[in-house]
């Protein structure tokens, strides 16, 4: 049974109750509409705490770009569906009134990583990001939150942000999951045309195939892909790509 918060002190009195309790918690932190990557999470943070709480809110302050926000998709009852069958204790669905009492007038900027990649083609995104995550892990107040590696710049943003305001939740990076062509999952996928989805996998194929970010952006454009960026970073080939207005992004570990 996964009960449902909506109500963040009711929350916060529940989450006092089971520290006092010495119940450990772990957090998934999610925009909701979700897959098989974010019940990945769920499973791990079940194997390794008491109690596990997911959170569901579409955060309007990470979306650059509006019709990007109004198309979202927004799947409650079949996430809370899902979240029974997979034995979730708890979904926190804050209200945005709730969540930014102060009108976004308070907000979190990294001023390096987070102007790079990601940040170069969604302005303001991880400001967006970085303040809506410190708000849920204050209210979470959990052991460890779980985040998924294909969002690599958002979970490298995370972990800079955890140790820089010395939060006390541990940040644990879950592998990407995919579709057994390669393709990365993730709520943007639905939208895809049923070619540009036959064609999405080339892209997880170049950056993993190609010998240099270089080469990956060129065998991109060439199959006719709009690439916002391929980069090669330490450790790291990153890029994003659009297909059909869809924007998709995906990151594999370089060699040596
Ligand atoms: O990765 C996401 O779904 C979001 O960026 C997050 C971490 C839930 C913050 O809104």
């Amino acid at each position: 049974m996964t009960t449902v918060f909506e109500d963040l002190a009711v929350w916060r009195d529940a989450r006092q109750a089971q520290v006092r309790a010495g119940l450990t918690l772990g957090f998934v932190p999610t925009m909701g509409a979700l897959h098989e990557g974010h019940h990945s999470l769920v499973r791990r943070s079940r194997q390794e705490n008491d109690l596990t709480l997911v959170s569901i809110f579409v955060n309007p302050a990470q979306f650059d770009d509006p019709k990007d926000l109004a198309r979202y998709p927004r799947t409650l009852d079949d996430d809370l569906a899902a979240l029974q069958a997979g034995h979730t204790d708890f979904l926190l669905l804050p209200r945005a009134d709730d969540l930014y009492l102060d009108g976004y007038r308070y907000r979190v900027t990294e001023v390096e990583g987070s102007r790079d990649l990601e940040g170069a083609h969604r302005p303001g995104h991880f400001d967006g990001v970085l303040t809506v995550v410190l708000k849920l892990l204050q209210l979470a107040r959990a052991d460890r939150a779980y985040f998924g590696e294909k969002d690599w710049q958002q979970l490298s943003l995370v972990r800079g942000m955890t140790n820089a305001f010395f939060l006390p939740t541990a940040i644990v990076g879950c592998p990407t999951i995919r579709e057994s062509d390669g393709l990365a999952l993730s709520s943007r996928n639905r939208h895809l045309s049923p070619g540009d989805r036959s064609r999405a996998p080339l892209f997880h194929q170049a950056l993993v195939n190609a010998a240099t970010a270089a080469d990956a952006e060129h065998a991109l454009r060439a199959a006719g892909f709009d690439v916002d960026y391929i980069e090669d970073r330490p450790g790291r080939r990153v890029g994003a790509i659009r297909l059909g207005g869809i924007r998709l992004i995906d990151n594999v570990a370089l060699e040596g």
